[in-house]
Parts: structure tokens; C-alpha cells; sequence
């Protein structure tokens, strides 16, 4: 397809982030790169809400946040209205979370999957389309009126 992918990593996802940022290119995608650019110790949240934000913005269309465990990107990425991330290590969830519950970011964990599976998870994620199905609809309906909850008004 084609399309702005934002990405990011802390220090723990930092040695997966160039090998996906190489795949995401070559494969026509503009990459929006929101660091980190040394093995230097960061904090995942900042990193994983630079890219949540390029997706809350529509900067980009998807986004892909890499840590250690892939588990403190998801929680971060999540905070931010209309982003759905899933932790996904595998390619049945990579495609379903996308045609299901139409996530549009991908979180991955460096320390957990080798290099080779993450862009097969990578490239069946980016495949991957929303099916639109009403009872899908109907479920991420409900996740929007959650978050409406809680969301704060900006002044
Ligand atoms: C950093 O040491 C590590 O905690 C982080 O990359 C991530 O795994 C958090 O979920």
C-alpha cells in the first residue's frame, strides 16, 4: 500500500527499531523516526507517545512502538484517544487485531522476538485491512464510549 508509519523505541526495542525502519522503506512505506537513536537508557513513554501522538494527529497513518517486553509501549500507547495498540508476537494476531479491532499500532517487544518473525509480523500487519463487519463496529463503538468516560476536555 504505502502510507507514513511512525516509529519508535526505547533503549530495550532500539536494536530492532533500524532492521523494521529498513523493512518499512524498502517496502515504499515514509517512516516518521521518533527515536531513540543510541543504546542509552530512555523511558519507553516517551517514546511510545511521540508515535501514539503522530497517530492521534493522522501525521501517520500507523505507527509501530518497539521496548524490551513490548508490554510498557502497548500500556503507554493506549493513553491516547483513537490509538488501538496491540502487543502482537505473532502473525494470527497481527492480521486478526487489524481486521477485528482495527489496530493501527503495532507493538513489539525486542527482547522476545527475533528479528526474522518481527517482520513477518510487521508485513502481515501492514496487510492486514479493517473488515468493517457491524458487529466489529459495534465493539469498537464501545471501546470509543470508554474512552469518552474518561477523556479529559483540553481547554
Ligand atoms: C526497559 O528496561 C524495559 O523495561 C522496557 O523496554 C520495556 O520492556 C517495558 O515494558
Amino acid at each position: 500500500m504505502g502510507g507514513t508509519v511512525a516509529l519508535g523505541a526505547d533503549h530495550g526495542g532500539y536494536p530492532l527499531k533500524p532492521t523494521v525502519k529498513e523493512f518499512l522503506e524498502s517496502q515504499g512505506y515514509t517512516v516518521i523516526d521518533c527515536g531513540t537513536h543510541s543504546a542509552d537508557p530512555v523511558d519507553y513513554p516517551d517514546f511510545a507517545a511521540a508515535v501514539a501522538e503522530a497517530v492521534h494527529n493522522g501525521q501517520a497513518d500507523r505507527g509501530i512502538v518497539i521496548c524490551g517486553s513490548g508490554v510498557g509501549a502497548s500500556v503507554a500507547a493506549n493513553k491516547f484517544p483513537g490509538v488501538r495498540a496491540g502487543l502482537c508476537h505473532d502473525t494470527f494476531s497481527a492480521h486478526q487485531g487489524v481486521e477485528d479491532d482495527d489496530m493501527n499500532v503495532l507493538c513489539l517487544g525486542a527482547r522476545v522476538i527475533g528479528p526474522s518473525l518481527a517482520l513477518e509480523v510487521v508485513q502481515t500487519w501492514l496487510s492486514a485491512r479493517f473488515s468493517g463487519a457491524e458487529r466489529h463496529l459495534r465493539r469498537l463503538k464501545k471501546v470509543d464510549q470508554i474512552e469518552s468516560r474518561f477523556m479529559k476536555v483540553e481547554s
